[in-house]
């Protein structure tokens, strides 16, 4: 049977990493074999590529380069790691994936309008698309208290009015998408969100 692709969405500190991270945990308990990756990252290429987008000095890049960046590095890790695990039957989390882009470089930074950012998506992943997507939302207030005192990357020294747009691309997706993206109230504890999360998944059949 072929694997599931599941994302997880949300501003920085929503709690991605720590649910995607929980999940797997409980995912492996129950013998599914599970491969998390991280956007951008997960292959040769997208781990430089990553390097490049946070390291600090790097104010000048231009938007569409950054929006392209981002694409490339998806590409890659759907040829070279997503689409062959799926094949095989495991089970793919991704800390980040599709959504991110539309959320940051459309609405954050208008690049580029969010239809035609969703038709460069599904461009770069030959189609693909989460089977189901958990968008963390928390209020920005909440987001920036759980980085406080944390140095930030480049990504994240942007103001809070671009925060505030990316918040509003994931309420646009999710409006668009209620199918396929499921919100979470990210300030609940995580055992909870983990919960809720196992909740969709059995509701779906998927486990
Ligand atoms: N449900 C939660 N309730 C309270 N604190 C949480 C919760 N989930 C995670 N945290 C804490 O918030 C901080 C950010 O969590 P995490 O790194 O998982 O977020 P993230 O969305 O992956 O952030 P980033 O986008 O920066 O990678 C961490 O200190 C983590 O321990
Ligand atoms: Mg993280």
């Amino acid at each position: 049977m072929r694997g599931r692709l599941i994302s997880f969405e949300g501003l920085d500190g929503a709690g991605k990493t720590t649910l995607s991270r929980a999940l797997a945990g409980r995912l492996e308990a129950i013998g599914v074999r599970v491969l998390w990756v991280r956007e951008p990252g997960g292959t040769e290429l997208g781990e430089e590529i990553r390097r490049w987008l946070l390291a600090t000095s790097l104010r000048e890049l231009s938007p569409m380069a950054e929006l392209f960046l981002f694409l490339a590095a998806r590409a890659e890790l759907v040829h070279e790691r997503i689409r062959p695990a799926l094949q095989e039957g495991i089970w793919v989390l991704a800390d980040r994936f599709w959504d991110s882009t539309v959320a940051y470089q459309a609405f954050g930074r208008h690049v580029v309008d969010a239809e035609r950012c969703l038709e460069l998506n599904l461009l770069a992943t030959g189609g693909l698309r989460p089977d189901v997507t958990f968008w963390l939302d928390l209020p920005l207030e909440e987001a920036l208290r759980r980085k406080a005192g944390l140095p930030g990357d480049r990504m994240e020294q942007a103001d809070l009015a671009f925060f505030e747009r990316v918040r509003d691309g994931y309420r646009w997706l999710q409006e668009r998408e209620g199918e396929r993206i499921v919100r979470l109230p990210a300030s609940r504890p995580p055992e909870a969100l983990l919960d809720a999360v196992w909740e969709v998944l059995r509701n779906r059949g998927y486990c």
